[in-house]
């Protein structure tokens, strides 16, 4: 295995760091548009491996030929909202960035499965998608899990549990109008609206919908990147593996969820190749329209984008 990290940011460099350390490839690319940065960075995390004990080629570059041959792309490039911005506000100037991008490493690594992390996520997958001209099962969205990861945070510190037995289920864009979906939310398996009131429960979806804003507002310099790179992690990890972990990813939608023509969120089937399959979910009237009023802003953003 050979994976690529595209930026070298706060997110491109942890994403390095855990698939490093967790040994899921033999060579580890780090490529950014900064001079000496990407080699700084690769040549301090490869002087950590006699320490922490891993085996990694680290290759840091500004030059796309260095990333031939990768078996898995992870796209991190791009500009970081500061406070007060969404998403939505980095759309143009990150078009470019990730097309060009795309462009680039799809010329040295035609059969790479690419997954996308810069924002607006799902826009960002539709250019990666449109420029790479793969199948939709090699070009993936990272947000799901980061969404579904911060709403098992937030039920875990509230129920005062381990954070281990909680599953849940974020669908629908990376956004504001994100889905999650309590009624599939479980702490070891016991439905979450047991224990919890449903006024609790609204809190927290809230909170989730707001996660990506409120560490933004405390960094005050960026955005997450400790748990953005432990979900992108875990969607290279699922594919290396062959796992076929069932994720919330972002995924191209040919008519499932009755949706057509854009990315969103859905549960995917994760593992060699790709997505295997994306999994449909029974929703009730609110859970669908929540997902429609999300669809529809997915769409009015990547309507935003000539390609
Ligand atoms: C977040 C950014 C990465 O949700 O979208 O933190």
């Amino acid at each position: 295995m050979k994976i690529t990290v595209i930026g070298g940011g706060h997110v491109g460099e942890v994403t390095a760091q855990r698939i490093a350390e967790k040994e899921l490839a033999k060579e580890v690319v780090l490529l950014d548009i900064i001079d000496g940065m990407p080699q700084g960075k690769s040549l301090d995390l490869y002087e950590s491996a006699p320490v922490e004990g891993f085996d990694a080629k680290m290759t840091g570059t500004n030059d796309y030929a260095d990333t031939a041959n990768s078996d898995i792309i992870v796209i991190t490039a791009g500009l970081a909202r500061k406070p007060g911005m969404s998403r939505d506000d980095l759309l143009q100037k990150n078009v470019e960035i990730v097309g060009g991008c795309t462009e680039q490493v799809v010329k040295y690594s035609p059969n790479s499965i690419i997954i996308v992390v810069s924002n607006p996520l799902d826009t960002m997958c539709y250019v990666a998608l449109k420029k790479s001209g793969f199948p939709r099962e090699r070009v993936i969205g990272m947000a799901g899990i980061l969404d579904t990861a911060r709403f098992r945070s937030f039920i875990a510190m509230e129920l005062e549990v381990s954070v281990r037995d909680i599953q849940a289920m974020v669908l629908g864009g990376h956004g504001g109008t994100m889905v999650p979906l309590p009624r599939y939310a479980t702490i070891a398996g016991i439905p979450l609206p047991q224990l919890m009131s449903n006024e609790k429960i609204e809190e927290l979806v809230e909170r989730t919908r707001n996660g990506g804003a409120e560490i933004v507002k405390l960094l005050k310099t960026g955005s997450a990147y400790y748990a953005p790179s432990a979900a992108a992690v875990e969607m290279t990890e699922a594919i290396v593996k062959d796992s076929n972990r069932v994720l919330p990813c972002s995924a191209w939608l040919t008519g499932e969820f009755g949706l057509n023509d854009l990315y969103m969120g859905v549960p995917v089937k994760l593992g060699k190749g790709g997505i295997k399959e994306i999994i449909e979910v029974e929703l009730n009237d609110a859970e669908r329209a929540g997902l429609e009023k999300s669809a529809k802003h997915v769409l009015e953003n990547s309507a935003m984008v000539n390609l």
